[in-house]
């Protein structure tokens, strides 16, 4: 989705400007842009494609664009193709502004700016809306702030807005609502960004602002007000990520090295979790008489996070034995559901700004439910707003494909899953501690063993690097790790893929299966291991090209597959963690195959702070 980045200070803004929009590329973009205040003036400086398209032009107009304060974007377009025009910033006679989200109301906004003598549009955006609303109130007040604040009056929907006013050089204005925005703190100047890794080079302290509230970023200090012009007092929040975690190091790309990331987030995920051998989950003011409590979980959450809640219900059920349901969370927010009070809602999220995921936790807060959220970014919305978190610890995630993240997603069902065990006494004390033991110090090494074996993932994926379709199939647990296989395979490498249920396929798609489709078929369940084989037998029978992802040495499997990438002896349930990670491999390197830009996949944004 959209960038903002912001800078005031002593040192140069053009430079700084688009260094913070290059660290938010992973988020995704077609078009970015910036403007400085110059004096009395603003410039604004936009182009649609790559930063390095917009660095070009910067040089080939061979301007004076030194400045000390400025904006920049990256636009990922929503109203209005990806073009020059309607990237940002947007700016009038008075200010520039760039803005993340969406403007529901723009329609009939412009309606009533048009009637305005000074207002006549150039872009098919609605950020050109909020521009001409702020720019109408300051023709009146003269006072940056209360036109802002007036202006938000009248906007709906979702905004991080940064804006500079020609009247007042040196200045940011920022505010928000629905889309994450901080306010980063730094010796030679200050910064607005969208997410922590636009500053993290220079700076790692930071404040979150909040809904209502306009700060005014200055080159020495930063102020926060209500929208009354009341201070409101901060807490200064500091990232733990480093600068190199933001960094490709020697990796050709953040996927793979995310991907081999995976041994030492779970380490760093599990092992706080763990006393005296049994899991713990340390989330404030959530004791076990309260999660006792709960007689249903509902878990919510979008794409991977919601492939993860997919695993997370499998194990619950079977072992603490406690009704869950995994919902979409784009269904979910508008399916009006039937909450019990006697309902957890767990959110699950990496970014912690999902709109949709969001927009599911205020709902189910609204209905008087009690909320979990399992998300990774401190401090986001969704960690902000739950009643109790929990923060998986995979640091920064910048390739769009999320690969670590999912990982610690499922150490975390797992934790609860053993957690309820106990407290629930749906297992004996001693499995549950052997369970525990072998999450924290045997997985990890196992995990580490499946992704060193890239090399041969790279082999069987290069055998398959032309085809256009391409199915998983799985039963149970191994059916929700088929729709993460299949999601990672599509977005990245843009082959399309489908995910079935294995015993489905007869009813319907196996009309699709003829001499050579390559099928999947992940095999890790023991209860459903035989079926699977009979399903594979049927796909085999048509001519598919199976590889079979199972446990060592499972009978049958080289009788029915013309490629094996198998696994070493876990306890059942720790099996996605290495079935995953070998799917993650196999979409990694068929998208490198594919000639595709793997971190950065066409249309896909990494945080999707829009409906
Ligand atoms: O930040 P979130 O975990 O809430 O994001 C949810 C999805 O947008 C995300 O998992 C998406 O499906 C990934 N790009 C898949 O790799």
């Amino acid at each position: 989705m959209c960038g903002i980045i912001g800078y005031t200070g002593e040192e140069e803004a053009v430079e700084l400007l688009l260094n913070g929009l290059k660290a938010l590329e992973y988020r995704g973009y077609d078009s970015a842009g910036i403007a400085l205040s110059k004096g009395s003036e603003i410039i604004v400086e936009k182009s649609q494609g790559k930063i390095s398209q917009l660095e070009r032009k910067i040089e080939g107009e061979n301007k004076d664009l030194s400045s000390h304060c400025g904006i920049g974007h990256t636009r990922w377009a929503t109203h209005g193709k990806p073009n020059d025009i309607n990237s940002h910033p947007h700016a009038t006679e008075n200010l520039a502004l760039v803005h993340n989200g969406i403007i529901e109301n723009y329609a009939e906004l412009k309606k009533f700016l048009e009637k305005n003598e000074h207002y006549t549009f150039e872009s098919e955006t609605d950020t050109e809306v909020a521009a001409k609303l702020i720019d109408c109130f300051y023709r009146v007040t003269r006072d940056p702030f209360r036109a802002i604040a007036e202006a938000l009056k009248l906007l709906r929907g979702s905004w991080a807005f940064g804006v500079i006013f020609k009247d007042d050089p040196g200045v940011i204005y920022a505010t928000r609502k629905d889309s994450p925005l901080i306010c980063a703190l730094d010796e030679k100047g200050n910064f607005i960004a969208s997410d922590i890794p636009a500053v993290l080079k220079r700076t790692n302290r930071y404040y979150t602002l909040e809904e209502g509230e306009i700060a005014l970023v200055c080159a020495d200090k930063v102020k926060i007000f209500d929208m009354d012009k009341r201070p409101v007092k901060k807490e200064i929040k500091e990232a733990d990520w480093d600068v190199e975690a933001a960094e490709k190091g020697n990796y050709p790309h953040f996927m793979l090295k995310e991907i081999f990331e995976q041994p030492t987030v779970i380490r760093k995920t599990v092992s706080p979790r763990v006393k005296d051998g049994l899991p713990q989950l340390g989330i404030p003011k959530l004791t076990d008489e309260t999660l006792k409590r709960f007689k249903r979980l509902i878990i919510v959450g979008c794409g991977t996070a919601m492939h993860a809640g997919m695993v997370g219900k499998t194990v619950i059920e079977k072992l603490a034995r406690i009704p869950v349901q995994v919902e979409i969370a784009s269904e979910f927010r508008y399916s009006d559901p039937i909450l019990e009070e006697n309902d957890l809602i767990i959110v699950i999220s990496q970014s912690g700004e999902t709109a949709d995921t969001l927009a599911a936790l205020r709902l189910a807060k609204e209905k008087g439910c009690k909320t979990m959220a399992v998300v990774n970014v401190v401090g986001s919305s969704i960690a902000r707003e739950a009643d109790f978190v929990f923060y998986t610890w995979a640091g920064p995630e910048i390739a769009v494909a999320s690969t670590k993240a999912y990982t610690v997603q499922i150490c975390a069902m797992y934790l609860l899953t053993l957690r309820l065990c106990l407290i629930h006494n749906s297992l004996p004390l001693v499995q549950v501690k052997k369970l525990t033991e072998e999450l924290l110090d045997k997985m990890p090494v196992l995990v580490q063993e499946t992704i060193d074996r890239s090399g041969e993932i790279r082999k069987i994926a290069n055998r398959f690097r032309s085809v256009e379709d391409l199915f998983f199939i799985g039963r149970g647990i191994d059916y929700s790790l088929s729709m993460e296989g299949s999601l990672k395979l599509k977005e990245i490498s843009y082959v399309h893929s489908e995910a079935y249920a294995a015993g489905e396929l007869k009813h319907g798609t196996i009309s699709l299966i003829t001499q050579g489709v390559p099928v999947i078929s992940v095999a890790t369940w023991d209860s459903c291991y035989e079926k699977m084989i009979s399903n594979v037998k049927e796909v085999r029978a048509r001519g598919a090209s199976v590889i079979m992802l199972c446990k060592k040495g499972a009978a049958a499997a080289d009788d029915v597959s013309d490629f094996i990438i198998d696994f070493p002896e876990c306890s059942e349930m720790f099996m996605p963690m290495l079935a995953v990670p070998s799917m993650q491999l196999f979409a990694y390197h068929m998208a490198v195959f594919r000639g595709c830009d793997v971190d950065k996949p066409r249309n896909l944004a990494k945080s999707v702070t829009v409906e």
